[in-house]
């Protein structure tokens, strides 16, 4: 029988061992290379929209090997062989944005365009369209046989769903949570049947009769079946909806009373939102900095704030469960153990359960949102661009 410390050398040893067998898109980064600097820059040159790029490494470097394993629990994520590929681009138009929602029965993955950014056209005049890949042809880009995957349009009408911004699966159906559009089209939830002819239905579209300012995203809880979701200013923030008429807070709807109740508020402008696969935690991201067409405030939260979830659905213990220096935390999931990824200023940032940062799937620009697709895989937003990753975890359970 091996004496304890003989196993407890051979478990490091493993684990050194591990640590060696880097993936060939992955890299170590080394905190302390950046903890001290020999020059650091006032807010006005370096904030949340400068790329950080620190001594002994370039852009080059950190987007030829995506991977960034800035903890060794971040090897459990990305296995022996991630691989990250740029499925699909356009030119100036962000048709790649957020409400990422994998449809498994067809192996599709649907997300909507940017609702209010001026490349896009689109807000006041025009709403954001929702469009889909399929997996089958990103996989065939990764693997070469194919250039891009194509994109196709999805077309809604009895009722259009009007400037998505977010979505998430609900019993075989996509929900899609629409921000308005000018004073007289309400931001509302939509339901919308993921196959032909993608019909909708409008599931809530006020409060006691006063409109939601600017509804984002949304998403179920496992333990008791309701739909949580944020309202947030980004509508008005980007002129394409009136000043805001209630609180900016996250409400739940209860699908068989029809009820509608707040769960939370105190946040500057909550926006992205999930759950814990076990239903117990909730986490909302808070892009307080970002005010649209209005600038920045650095000041105010890049942040994930992380609830406990009680029997009866209610929220509890709010603790700040991380700050982002890049860019803002905006879409938010978590995979099947807990661990929680949110799209930032850089790419997917990954942190253990209990908030550290194991590491990144870095994209080098905007990742405002992404999806797990099952195991393994991961479909990224990131604008004009969209990626595909695979990697070793799976998506929590979809609803
Ligand atoms: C942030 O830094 C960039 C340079 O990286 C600068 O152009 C921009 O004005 C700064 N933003 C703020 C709000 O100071
Ligand atoms: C929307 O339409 C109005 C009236 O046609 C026009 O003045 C305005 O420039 C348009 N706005 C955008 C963002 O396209
Ligand atoms: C590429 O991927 C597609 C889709 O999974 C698959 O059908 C095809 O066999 C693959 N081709 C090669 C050369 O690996
Ligand atoms: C939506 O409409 C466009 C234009 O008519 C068409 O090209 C496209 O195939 C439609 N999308 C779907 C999913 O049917
Ligand atoms: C779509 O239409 C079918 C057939 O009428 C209906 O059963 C289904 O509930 C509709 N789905 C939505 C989301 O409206
Ligand atoms: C910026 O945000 C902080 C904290 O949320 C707030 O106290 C401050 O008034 C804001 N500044 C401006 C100029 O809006």
């Amino acid at each position: 029988m091996p004496s304890i410390l003989a196993v407890l050398s051979a478990g490091i040893i493993v684990k050194d061992v591990l640590a060696q067998h880097v993936p060939a898109a992955a890299q170590i980064i080394d905190q302390k290379t950046f903890n001290v600097l020999e020059f650091v820059p006032p807010p006005a040159e370096a904030n949340d929209s400068t790329v950080f790029v620190w001594p002994g490494v370039t852009q080059e470097s950190l987007t030829a090997k995506p991977f960034h394993i800035y903890d060794d629990e971040f090897y459990d994520v990305i296995g022996p062989n991630p691989s990250l590929t740029l499925i699909a681009t356009s030119d100036t138009d962000p048709i790649f944005h957020e409400a990422v929602t994998w449809h498994a029965p067809k192996d599709e993955v649907f997300f909507v365009q940017n609702a209010g950014a001026p490349a896009a056209g689109t807000g006041l005049n025009k709403s954001s369209i929702i469009q889909k890949i399929s997996l089958a042809d990103a996989e065939k880009v990764r693997n070469g046989t194919l250039q891009a995957a194509p994109v196709t349009i999805v077309n809604t009408s009895n009722p259009q769903v009007i400037n998505p911004n977010g979505g998430t699966n609900y019993k075989g159906n996509i929900i899609f949570a629409g921000e308005g559009q000018g004073d007289d089209i309400t931001s509302a939830l939509y339901v919308m049947n993921p196959e032909p002819p993608y019909n909708t239905t409008t599931l809530i579209n006020n409060y006691f009769g006063r409109q939601f300012n600017s509804l984002n995203d949304l998403v179920v809880n496992p333990n008791n079946g309701e739909v949580y979701f944020t309202d947030t200013l980004y509508g008005f923030l980007q002129d394409f909806r009136p000043p805001p008429g209630l609180r900016n807070q996250v409400y739940r709807y209860n699908f068989h009373t029809g009820a509608i109740r707040v769960v939370a508020d105190d946040f500057t402008l909550p926006n992205g939102i999930t759950f814990s696969p076990d239903g117990h935690h909730a986490y909302v991201t808070d892009t307080g900095i970002a005010l649209g067409f209005y600038g920045r405030n650095l000041s105010s939260p890049a942040s994930v704030y992380q609830f406990d979830v009680s029997q009866d659905g209610t929220w509890g213990n709010r603790k700040t469960f991380a700050y982002v220096a890049s860019f803002i935390p905006d879409g938010v999931h978590t995979d099947s153990v807990g661990r929680v990824y949110a799209g930032c200023g850089d790419g997917v940032h990954v942190w253990n359960p209990s908030g550290k940062l194991i590491g990144k799937i870095y994209t080098g620009t905007t990742a405002a949102n992404f999806q797990f697709a099952g195991e393994g895989r991961m479909v990224i937003t990131g604008q004009t661009k969209l990626f595909y990753a695979t990697l070793a975890a799976k998506g929590a359970p979809v609803q």
